[in-house]
């Protein structure tokens, strides 16, 4: 029996995990300021609430659910995504009456995908709500601020796609239109694409298959055919984007994998790094959803990040932890190791304690694996002079220094 983990389910081993933390807490910083506040969703829900919301003819219904019946026969999913449940809480706990309008989650998703680099059968989620603002400028800011935090925590060459897919009015005429379109050239269609023309013809338009790329390269642009409310939401969005400073490109060919979608929809791809699988972040409106779930007519907007990837393109930490290993050698000096370890951590910087029997030279050996900025060593002539020997592995400088001095100088490399 192999005890390996799954294929598409990954470990996120500590080096990961310190990117993670990162991204999490600017991320937590950045949505607080523009007023979301958290709400945690669990990870199996009731199937028919992604079969009913998603849409049947989208590959995560299609295909991609991990479905099941648990003791009691009841049919219930892994979560795909994480809207559908917002939404489903929102309504349920009556959020609409009280001052909750903008929410966020994180947490597990999972799609039965084939697995690649930056895509997985169980990848994380960062997602946020903005629940009952119709206007555009609620659009436009929900990406400009996602924009900001990509930018704060160091993110660079990522492009924001964005588009409207109209609404319940001009849609169904531009689908028609497609579907006639394409119907002429069935032939250069691939087996997804032909399948799907009548019913979501919209997913031609962004197929990866070449030939479909080809077949579709003419089609007419939904652009030209939204109705004046989709038309005038559309620039709305746009000029509120531009007076926020955040640069865009229209991609009319944009129509995004989950039905649910009403007006402006984007995604934040990332320009280099992830091969196929770049939408590091996306999004959009969704102003039926609420009501088509039993709740009262509530425009939303709002995006999801993929953590995995957006941690594939945060740049990688060059320097050494600020972190303070202390080496013991010899009796009697671990309880002053124990206490220089205390005051340093009540200085905010990390420490840890080498306290075995190996010799100096196996000690140090594992201070430079364990990558640590500063290396105190502890021995008896330390302990009879009242004195630290402090080794900085950076500058790879090595002095007895007092207690003060030790303390100031780790303060110091904070700065
Ligand atoms: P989505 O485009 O399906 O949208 O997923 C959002 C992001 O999740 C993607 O851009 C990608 O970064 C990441 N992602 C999706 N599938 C995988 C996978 N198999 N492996 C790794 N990462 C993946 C949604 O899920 C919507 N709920 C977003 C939203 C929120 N729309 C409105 N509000």
């Amino acid at each position: 029996m192999s005890i390996t983990a799954i294929r598409g389910f990954n470990d996120i081993l500590p080096n990961e995990c310190s990117k993670w933390a990162k991204i999490e807490a600017e991320a937590r910083r950045v949505f607080a300021l523009h007023g979301f506040l958290e709400i945690r969703l669990p990870i199996v829900e009731r199937a028919e609430l992604f079969l009913r919301t998603i849409g049947e003819t989208t590959d995560i219904v299609e295909k991609q659910m991990y479905l099941f019946k648990d003791n009691g026969g009841d049919s219930l999913a892994l979560r795909p995504e994480g809207t559908a449940s917002a939404v489903r809480a929102y309504i349920e706990h009556k959020l609409y009456e009280s001052p909750v309008t903008r929410i966020f989650y994180s947490g597990p998703m999972f799609r039965y995908e084939r697995p690649q680099k930056g895509r997985y059968r169980q990848f994380y989620q960062l997602g946020a709500e903005v629940l009952g603002d119709a206007g555009p400028f609620s659009d436009a800011e929900t990406i400009a601020m996602l924009a900001s935090l990509f930018t704060n925590i160091g993110i660079k060459g990522v492009s924001v796609n964005v588009n409207s897919l109209g609404c319940e009015e001009c849609r169904p005429s531009y689908k028609a239109m497609l579907s006639e379109f394409l119907s002429a050239k069935t032939g250069s269609l691939c087996d997804n694409c032909k399948r799907r023309m009548d019913k979501n013809p919209l997913r031609a338009l962004d197929c990866k298959s070449e030939h479909c790329i080809e077949a579709t390269k003419d089609t007419p642009s939904i652009r030209e055919h939204l109705c004046t409310g989709c038309k005038e939401h559309f620039s709305g969005a746009l000029n509120a984007l531009d007076a926020l400073g955040v640069s865009y490109e229209i991609n009319p060919r944009m129509v995004r994998g989950l039905d649910y979608y009403t007006r402006t929809t984007f995604e934040v791809i990332a320009t280099e790094g992830l091969g196929s699988q770049n939408a590091i972040a996306a999004g959009g409106r969704y102003d039926n959803l609420v009501k088509e779930l039993g709740g009262p007519q509530t425009p939303c907007f709002g995006f999801a990040i993929g953590m995995e990837r957006l941690a594939l393109t945060m740049p990688e930490k060059s320097d050494t932890a600020r972190t303070a290993h202390i080496i013991t050698m010899g009796d009697g000096t671990l309880k002053t190791a124990m206490e220089a370890a205390a005051t340093i951590r009540g200085h905010g910087v990390p420490a840890t304690i080498d306290a075995s029997s190996a010799s100096l030279k196996s000690k140090m050996k594992k201070a430079d694996r364990i990558g640590s900025r500063f290396v105190i060593i502890i021995g008896e002539d330390e302990l009879k002079e009242g004195l630290f020997s402090l080794k900085d592995m950076t500058a790879g400088t090595q002095e007895r220094v007092t207690r003060e001095a030790l303390l100031e100088k780790l303060a110091d490399s904070g700065k």
